[in-house]
């Protein structure tokens, strides 16, 4: 979309005639559906929310001065982009993981360490690691059965992806026929623009009119993710194999064999991929990428390490979102330099009062900036949450000039001021003390470097952030439902609290005589948006709980919850049982701990795999809150909540067993043992209780032996665990997904 949508914004146009009307229209109708496109399905906004207000403002008044030229397809009949006749969905027979980063060579070296005590390898044991350049377009999953490409689809939220068949068919450097394949096999790896073919497709873009792209790998998204896979066609995307996900049989014993297996069956491989035998030779290769990274026509944003044995991969296996084999070693940030316009102050969900800097647009390593973030009040005046200075002390000013830098997919961050340009007035900034946009008081708690609106359930901002939130794509992700129609209906009172959505259909009848009338919305789409929010009644309850917005707990920690309760009931009662043990509202984590240290639920909640006090006291906090907890039991009322499926355990034998390992184990670390067992479907326990279904005693096991044996539960050594879980193993084999 052209950069100039604001021209013609709230221009009455008044002097219009009908055929220059009918024209504005159709420019009108055209740019609104590029802004909804880029919005609703490249997740990339190309106007600001006031541009495209304007858009629409405009549109609105030129249909209601000449009724007779609105078109049936006019956006004001339309909920966001294309209805759901999309991209068909695809589920992922292996998930599709991202990676964890490093950011620098300490980093690099802990992922080794931490692999090492893992395994239970000493520090010269041998061991191998592969390096390659880590490709910045998108991921693909190419699945083959008997040898033919049957499917393809994008990582998607990775556990379900675009299916972009037609699309991948069109991109010749990928075989649509292979030799030598295990019957099933699932090839994932990058799809990329090089960046010849780059400024080539942004130059016949530019003669034709069209889109121009901000950098290849938006390039090489929008021309994958085109409903006609003609359009593909005629983009030159190109292709390099990574891994793998789904396989009915092995492809090698070594990473990098593997990958040997794939380029002998024609698949696209990286050159720049080597096997190093040592923390050094990973940082050479390293250095030696970083140096040829101008040089190879594609732009990669980092180098990605993998542990070379696949059966050490297995071994390690995954966390919720990525493996603990691997680690991407990420390219220092870009930078520029540029003015600072404005500070802004943005409200968030849980009322964090966030500065935002208004930049004189810059391009940063391809792409334009206008906005970065200023995190914190502590930030712009140069001191850190300790009081310690950052940048020298120095703070940052309206009128000054910033370093703005990038790292990956990060929002942009300023890092430093040059404070021999500031101008002579340049004042202090004055970090408010009340919410800017409900007046409620904003306070800072002792140890926390935010600021945050009092205002609670009063304060519009929170409020539309948490439905925003609420409704977005880990969280309830409802199709026609995005950020801005929450918006609308909130402003217009129909949607103040999440358990309103369920209440949309019932609330304007069948006549949907209101909807129908408001801005934008046909009784098709109102139908539409109906039903899709009746498909998200039955919800997992990782996605409740996510949901819900609560301070520190994001998707994975919503996720080791839900795994842990596996029933709302569950968890809503534990969370109130800790709730109500004394000083359980201590403002401060730190104050509770020593006064509570048995309380049998908070150790619950706190015991499980990644959940943290700060979990558990936001948790407690939150839920206690009596309008946000009636708020709550509200939505729940209108929903069925899912247990989440048991990870991996399709004809697992310890799936809902509830295990303790004690003793010295041989074959594995005590961490791996309790990770393979979770990632199984068991839970794993500290201590021998009437709920334990089996112990692993190993040598030395003591008092945990005799318990068990005293409540009759059964005890195996860890060979006998070993073989319990065997057959299983093949079938949780490494890869990518
Ligand atoms: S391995 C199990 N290798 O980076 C994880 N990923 O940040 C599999 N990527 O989603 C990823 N180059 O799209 C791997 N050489 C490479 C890669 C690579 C690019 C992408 C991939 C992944 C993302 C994670």
């Amino acid at each position: 979309m052209s950069g100039d949508a604001t021209t013609g914004a709230g221009d009455a146009r008044s002097g219009l005639d009908e055929r220059a009307a009918a024209r504005r229209l159709d420019d009108l109708a055209a740019r609104i559906a590029a802004a909804n496109r880029a919005y609703f399905q490249d997740d990339a906004p190309d106007i600001t929310d006031a541009a495209y207000d304007a858009l629409k403002r405009e549109l609105l008044a030129l249909e209601a001065r000449f009724p007779h030229l609105v078109k049936p397809d006019s956006p004001t009949a339309q909920i966001g982009a294309e209805p759901a006749e999309g991209f068909s969905k695809i589920t992922h027979a292996e998930r599709m993981l991202s990676l964890a980063n490093a950011f620098d060579a300490a980093d690099v070296a802990d992922f080794v360490t931490a692999i090492r005590r893992y395994l239970g390898l000493a520090t010269d044991a041998p061991l191998s690691l592969t390096a390659e350049p880590k490709i910045d377009g998108l991921s693909l999953s190419l699945r083959y059965e008997e040898g033919r490409l049957i499917s393809a689809a994008t990582r998607g939220d990775g556990e379900t992806g675009e299916n972009v068949t037609a699309n991948a068919r069109t991109i010749a450097q990928i075989p649509q026929r292979i030799a030598g394949a295990p019957a099933v096999l699932e090839v994932r790896g990058e799809v990329y623009m090089s960046h010849a073919d780059f400024a080539a497709l942004n130059a016949r873009q530019s003669a034709s009119g069209g889109k121009i792209f901000a950098n290849p790998r938006n390039a090489a998204a929008g021309s994958l993710r085109q409903l006609d896979a003609e359009i593909t066609r005629a983009r030159p995307l190109k292709f390099f194999a990574y891994g793998w996900g789904q396989l009915s049989a092995p492809l090698a014993s070594t990473q990098s064999d593997a990958i040997a297996r794939l380029a002998a069956m024609g698949f696209p491989t990286n050159p720049w991929m080597r096997r190093c035998d040592t923390l050094e030779a990973m940082l050479a290769h390293y250095a030696q990428i970083e140096d040829q990274r101008a040089m190879l026509g594609y732009d990669i944003d980092g180098v990605v390490y993998k542990i070379d044995d696949l059966a050490l991969q297995a071994r390690l296996g995954l966390r919720s979102t990525t493996p603990r084999w691997a680690i991407a070693h990420k390219f220092p940030a870009q930078l520029a330099w540029t003015r600072l316009e404005a500070i802004d102050i943005q409200v968030g969900r849980t009322g964090a009062l966030s500065p935002v800097a208004r930049l004189a647009p810059v391009t940063v390593g391809g792409v334009v900036v206008s906005n970065a973030t200023l995190h914190n009040e502590d930030y712009i005046a140069g001191r850190d949450a300790r009081g310690g200075p950052i940048r020298d002390g120095k703070d940052i000013r309206v009128g000054d000039w910033v370093q703005v830098y990038r790292a990956g997919d990060v929002i942009p961050k300023i890092a430093d001021v040059d404070l021999s340009r500031r101008p002579a007035d340049a004042q202090p900034f004055v970090f408010p003390t009340h919410c800017p946009e409900c007046g409620s008081e904003a306070l800072r708690e002792e140890g926390d470097a935010v600021r945050r609106c009092t205002g609670g359930l009063i304060c519009p901002a929170q409020a539309v952030e948490k439905l925003k939130h609420f409704v977005s794509r880990a969280a309830f992700d409802i199709e026609g439902l995005g950020a801005r129609q929450v918006e609308a209906f909130y402003t217009d009172g129909w949607i103040k609290e999440p358990a309103d959505i369920f209440e949309l259909r019932a609330k304007f009848g069948s006549g949907l005589q209101q909807l129908r009338n408001r801005e934008g919305w046909g009784e098709k789409s109102a139908q539409n948006l109906f039903d899709a929010i009746d498909d998200r009644r039955r919800i997992g309850l990782g996605r409740v709980i996510f949901a819900l917005g609560i301070r520190h707990v994001g998707e994975v920690a919503a996720n080791d919850l839900a795994r842990h309760f596996t029933s709302w009931r569950a968890f809503i009662d534990c969370v109130e049982r800790a709730s109500l043990e004394p000083a359980a509202h201590a403002p401060d984590a730190r104050a509770r701990k020593p006064l509570l240290p048995q309380s049998p639920a908070w150790a619950e909640i706190t015991g499980i795999d990644g959940i943290g006090e700060a979990v558990a006291l936001a948790l407690t906090s939150t839920l206690s809150q009596v309008a946000e907890r009636a708020s709550i039991d509200r939505l729940i009322a209108h929903l069925d909540v899912q247990a989440p499926p048991a990870r991996a355990s399709s004809g697992s034998p310890v799936v809902g067993l509830t295990v303790v390992f004690t003793g010295t184990l041989e074959k594995m670390t005590r961490a791996e043992a309790k990770a393979r067992a979770e990632s199984l479907g068991a839970k794993v326990a500290g201590s021998v209780s009437a709920k334990t279904d089996l112990l692993i005693a190993g040598p030395g096991a003591g008092s945990k032996a005799a318990k068990a044996a005293e409540l009759g539960i059964r005890i195996i050594d860890e060979d006998g665990w070993l073989t319990l879980i065997k057959g299983i193993d093949a079938a949780n084999g490494p890869g990518d997904g």
